[in-house]
């Protein structure tokens, strides 16, 4: 009888070695099935023993064997226990300091175009203007003919038009001024309008780019004059890029205004006293103006004898290029983020 449960014990012993040795759950819970389970060695030597025994010793082999499964499962319980406190300490070790600051996110921001669009819109909606929009793919009709631009008409010529498809009637529009156009055929005067817009020409070095955005203003009602132009302009300069900012008219030509006139700013970066940017002028060149020619009022349908109007157009990127001292056009089309964070 003592040699039978010594068998038993041995096989405990082996046992638990082999759990000593086991470094995974999955090997403890072979070793398991291997000595302790249904299947294992230990109810094997059992079944061996209970069969070779007389019966009066059957009931001790029991009881030996139980008292053995007992241990093994302890045992068993414990390696799992030991691989856990193991697995637990060793996720502690991956020191996380929680008084660490946290990692910040960039904060995404508008694009200095689009900065420039919105203050312009503001400060053109204090003055009771709004936004007016349209298509970027226009007519011959308003892009040329309604601004009294006819086929044949030289300033064309000026405007470096690319053609859709090939029709001779449908352009990339190469300036805001279509809008007037399609804003005077849907509305009677009072008209007080600001057109901010994508435009196309082919042009292309580092002050123009094809495709650029262009801001068109419009105001049309009974009794206004070109003083009046004058003033928006001059309180527009002001606003935008600060009180000491002048504005100078200079006698020019457009098909759609007469008289028409070029739109000259004090030189933002000397002040007017001159620099290379103005090429010692003192001014920059911001773009064209003027009052509404008759030729225009006619294609659309307002009397020309009891409104007049001012309209005015310029670009956008420019100005950004101005207020931001960005001396390449093309930076604001490369998507590059490293130009475009620094505008917060
Ligand atoms: N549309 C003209 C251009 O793009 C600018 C302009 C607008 C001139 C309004 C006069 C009046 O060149």
């Amino acid at each position: 009888m003592a040699s039978l449960t010594d068998d038993l014990q041995q096989l405990l012993r082996d046992f638990t070695q082999k759990l000593d040795g086991a470094e995974t759950e999955q090997s403890v819970r072979k070793a398991y099935a291997d000595y302790g389970g249904a299947n294992g060695a230990i109810r094997a030597r059992q079944k061996e023993l209970l069969k070779a025994a007389p019966n009066a010793e059957k009931k001790a082999i029991g009881q030996a064997t139980n008292e053995v499964l007992q241990k093994v499962d302890a045992a068993f319980a414990a390696a799992l226990k030991r691989l856990g406190d193991a697995a637990a300490a060793k996720d502690l070790e991956r020191t996380v300091d929680v008084t660490l600051p946290g990692r910040a996110h960039r904060l995404g921001h508008l694009h200095p175009i689009t900065l420039a669009r919105r203050e312009i819109e503001a400060i053109f909606s204090q003055l009771g203007f709004t936004v007016a929009v349209g298509p970027q793919v226009e007519t011959d009709f308003h892009n040329f003919e309604a601004l009294a631009m006819p086929k044949d008409h030289p300033a064309r010529d000026m405007q470096d038009t690319f053609y859709v498809d090939g029709s001779p009637d449908v352009v990339l529009r190469t300036h805001t001024s279509p809008v007037q156009i399609r804003t005077m055929l849907a509305q009677k005067p009072p008209v007080r309008i600001i057109v901010p817009g994508t435009v196309y020409r082919r042009d292309d070095d580092a002050t123009h780019s094809p495709m650029f955005n262009q801001v068109e203003g419009l105001c049309v009602d009974e009794g206004i004059t070109f003083a009046d132009l004058k003033g928006v302009l001059l309180h527009f300069a002001r606003r935008f890029f600060g009180e000491k900012i002048g504005v100078r008219l200079r006698p020019s030509f457009f098909p759609f205004t007469e008289p028409s006139a070029e739109v000259d700013f004090t030189c933002v970066f000397c002040g007017g006293s001159g620099c290379r940017t103005c090429k010692g002028t003192g001014w920059i060149e911001i773009g064209g103006s003027g009052m509404v020619d008759p030729e225009v009022f006619r294609y659309v349908g307002y009397d020309s004898e009891r409104y007049s109007g001012f309209a005015f157009g310029w670009g956008i990127d420019r100005m950004a290029m101005l207020k931001y001292g960005v001396d390449n056009i093309t930076a604001f089309f490369e998507g590059d983020v490293r130009f475009a964070r620094q505008f917060k």
